[in-house]
């Protein structure tokens, strides 16, 4: 695998897991993200854990047809709608899955667009008894009434689930605690960076220390990444300070992949322009640390995760 350069699974296929995530579960990596093709929004990859060379396509996991079942009746249950007599997507960006362990289900959580627009600015939320198939949709809202752009999750070292968002038009970034079945959020805990315009969160834990990546709010274009850390996700979270170069080398923070003690930034290099302007090739790069444990990136062409 080549960074920014199209990368296959084992039918030779272009992986299609933009805005991503990853998740472990029995001797697997699982690879979600969004696929806006056909009638399809997030798509699932998975390789064996140690490996991650070779990515085997696992199925869509959430498409138009997807099923509804309600957890909580206001929350919007559509999929699709229909404008003169045409069936229209809705937009799912930045999908995330976590597994809880009291309940047993992989809880889905992304973004939610009608797809003409991005005004209702929702969150959204699936499950599934497995995580590549059986997903039923539970619909989308607004936390506590607040908009909710770019997104993503965090389990810290206590257990607790948090939904990180863009939100005030994405000034501001909030923190919500979710419930213990990880079927809604329970507590809007925090927010943080106020009128900063961070968007593409991603977070993960070193040595006691929590540290968030992202970008700032440019579309589709690439920007300046930047990192901050706290002691921990609801703490006191610090300074901004650069990550990457001025466009976090053509790219924008999806998540970070924890592979063993080893940390990787995994970014999308969107396509710009051009119809196909939502889909990208990713960029994988070490997230290294100073003496003083800050993380830091450099570039590199071929990076080791996914060539071993
Ligand atoms: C980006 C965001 C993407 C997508 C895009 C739409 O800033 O990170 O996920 O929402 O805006 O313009």
């Amino acid at each position: 695998m080549r960074n920014g350069q199209p990368f296959p699974d084992t039918d030779g296929n272009p992986i299609h897991a933009h805005g991503g995530w990853m998740l472990d579960y029995d001797g697997y990596v699982y690879w979600y993200g969004e696929d806006r093709r056909e009638n399809w929004y997030v798509s699932v990859y998975r390789s064996p854990a140690d490996d991650m060379k070779h990515w085997e396509f696992r199925g869509h996991i959430l498409t138009t047809d997807t099923l509804y079942e309600e957890t909580s009746a206001r929350f919007d249950p559509r999929l699709s709608w229909e404008k003169d007599g045409a069936v229209r997507k809705v937009n799912i960006e930045r999908p995330k899955v976590l597994y809880n362990a009291k309940t047993k289900k992989f809880v889905l959580w992304a973004h939610y667009e009608n797809g003409e627009n991005y005004l209702e600015a929702r969150a959204c939320v699936a499950s599934s008894d497995w995580p590549d198939r059986g997903f039923v949709y539970h619909g989308s809202f607004n936390p506590f009434g607040e908009m909710s752009r770019d997104c993503t999750v965090h389990v810290d070292s206590r257990g607790d689930a948090y939904f990180v968002s863009a939100s005030r038009d994405n000034a501001d970034l909030h923190i919500y605690r979710l419930t213990e079945d990880y079927l809604n959020v329970d507590e809007w805990v925090k927010s943080v960076y106020c009128h900063e315009f961070r968007e593409a969160p991603a977070l993960f834990e070193k040595d006691g220390r929590t540290f968030m990546i992202s970008s700032y709010c440019t579309g589709w274009a690439p920007n300046q990444g930047k990192w901050c850390s706290a002691d921990s996700v609801t703490g006191r979270w610090g300074l901004l300070r650069n990550f990457g170069d001025k466009t976090t080398f053509v790219s924008q923070s999806a998540f970070v992949r924890r592979q063993r003690d080893r940390y990787w930034y995994v970014g999308d290099r969107w396509m710009g322009g051009g119809p196909k302007y939502f889909e990208s090739t990713y960029v994988v790069l070490e997230i290294q640390f100073d003496g003083e444990g800050n993380p830091f990136i450099e570039y590199t062409d071929e990076p080791e995760l996914f060539n071993g």
